[in-house]
């Protein structure tokens, strides 16, 4: 499964996620000469985003890729890349790239289809994940239709329709074999009830646990 790297407060978790960001996007930057994230919304990982956009990293070279979207405007508080664009701000002003999923004006069939030809050829460094309590990640929802696509396409993104998903059922997502591309996976996860229903024996297999047989590791960073 996972070894959970436990931090006593959330301070120091979001200090350290920024921090892996920082190296996984330094290392690919002296290897290659630019650099991918892959950044998760929700309420959890902002603070991250922010110590990181903070740090003096080569932002012309580093683009931010999404994980998942929901199909709203970036004007919406909703919308994943509204977060990116907020908690990445200082970086985005100093020459970081983002890689909008959402497209305006189209059905959620039309944009994955555009976002996946976008992420096509995308490497991504590391891609920071999130977890509901419900164990979904990225747009992976145990109760969407399209959680086989999900698991076994071979595309990048793919629309996903997830009956009470936060801030819009219609998503836009990476798949599994999108982050199997990925050099560096992380799961940032913070609470007791989140930590405990991952590391349960006693329950049925979730959507996260396709991330542990990536060929990545997956490094899963916790605070209470
Ligand atoms: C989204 C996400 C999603 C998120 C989890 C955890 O758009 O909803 O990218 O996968 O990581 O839902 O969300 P919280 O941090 O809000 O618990």
């Amino acid at each position: 499964m996972t070894t959970v790297r436990a931090f006593e407060t959330r301070d120091t978790l979001m200090r350290a996620a920024a921090e892996r960001i920082a190296e996984a996007l330094n290392h690919a930057i002296s290897e290659r000469g630019n650099a991918v994230a892959a950044l998760s919304g929700g309420t959890t990982p902002a603070p991250a985003y922010e110590l990181l956009a903070a740090m003096p990293l080569d932002w012309p070279r580093i683009a931010f890729a999404l994980v998942d979207e929901r199909l709203v405007p970036p004007t919406d508080e909703a919308s994943n890349e509204n977060l990116l664009r907020c908690a990445l701000a200082p970086a985005l002003n100093a020459g970081a790239k983002l890689l909008p999923m959402y497209v305006a004006n189209a059905t959620l069939d039309e944009a994955a289809a555009r976002a996946d030809a976008a992420y096509a050829g995308v490497q991504i460094d590391i891609a920071l994940m999130g977890m509901g309590s419900d164990g979904h990640t990225a747009s992976w929802f145990p109760q969407s239709p399209e959680l086989d696509g999900t698991m076994n396409s071979a595309r990048s993104v793919i629309a996903v329709t997830a009956e009470g998903a936060a801030g819009s059922s219609e998503r836009l997502t990476l798949t599994r074999s999108a982050l199997a591309r990925a050099a560096t996976i992380a799961l940032l996860i913070t609470g007791a009830e989140k930590r405990a229903r991952l590391e349960s024996q006693q329950r049925p297999r979730l959507p996260v646990d396709a991330l542990f047989s990536l060929p990545s590791p997956v490094e899963t960073l916790w605070a209470p």
